[in-house]
């Protein structure tokens, strides 16, 4: 299984982006590899003017395209998505997320704004044609704790939870996920198998 993990956040240091890495180790644990991405190591001019050629952007998209999984994680801005983000996502082909699992994550100042992944995030991976989407997760800033000397980072328990809750139901909607066949792969089977139709 191949998962790719988008972060949203312009910031270096992200506590959205310590989230995702906790989700990538978990998933690492249960042998599902992961392509990470983080939206500020694309090249900014490629985003901001769209560049749909970019080198980057092509690669990442290819790479979107082998997935069977996507985790998408964003800092809650001004009550929606990062906007870094959604320079990115623009650059997907509108059918980018069709046969792929969806776990969207959020992290934000204030649990007031919990619900900005259910108006603002899952529309537009649901205008990408994800073909489930799991039901997110939102941690509040004060359930990450950075890294700081040889102290890694970590999660609050209560999150640490609901994160490997949400991976378990995210690696079991990877598993049954119908696969989308190779072109030319019916009528080769079905000559292997002698059957005319
Ligand atoms: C420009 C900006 C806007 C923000 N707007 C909100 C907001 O509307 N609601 C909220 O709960 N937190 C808001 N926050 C706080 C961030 O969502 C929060 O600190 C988040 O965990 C940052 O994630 P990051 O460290 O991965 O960038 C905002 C932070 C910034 C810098």
């Amino acid at each position: 299984m191949l998962v790719v993990s988008v972060g949203g956040s312009p910031s270096a240091r992200s506590r959205s982006a310590v989230v995702l890495e906790r989700a990538r180790q978990l998933l690492q644990a249960r042998g599902v590899e992961v392509v990470s991405y983080q939206v500020r190591e694309f090249p900014a001019e490629d985003l901001l003017h769209a560049r749909f050629d970019s080198p980057q952007v092509i690669a990442f998209l290819q790479m979107v395209e082998q997935a069977d999984g996507l985790i998408v994680a964003t800092p809650v801005y001004k009550a929606s998505f990062s906007g870094a983000l959604k320079t990115l996502l623009d650059l997907l082909p509108e059918r980018a997320l069709s046969h792929k699992v969806v776990l969207p994550i959020a992290t934000g100042g204030s649990i007031a704004h919990m619900l900005a992944v259910d108006y603002a995030l899952k529309p537009v991976l649901a205008a990408l044609k994800a073909q489930e989407m799991l039901q997110g997760i939102f941690a509040e800033d004060n359930q990450i704790t950075y890294a700081e000397g040889s102290t890694p980072a970590s999660l609050a328990p209560v999150l640490e939870q609901r994160l490997e809750g949400a991976l378990e139901e995210f690696h079991q909607a990877l598993a049954r996920r119908p696969r989308p066949l190779a072109p030319g792969q019916l009528s080769r089977s079905l000559i292997e198998a002698r059957w005319s139709i």
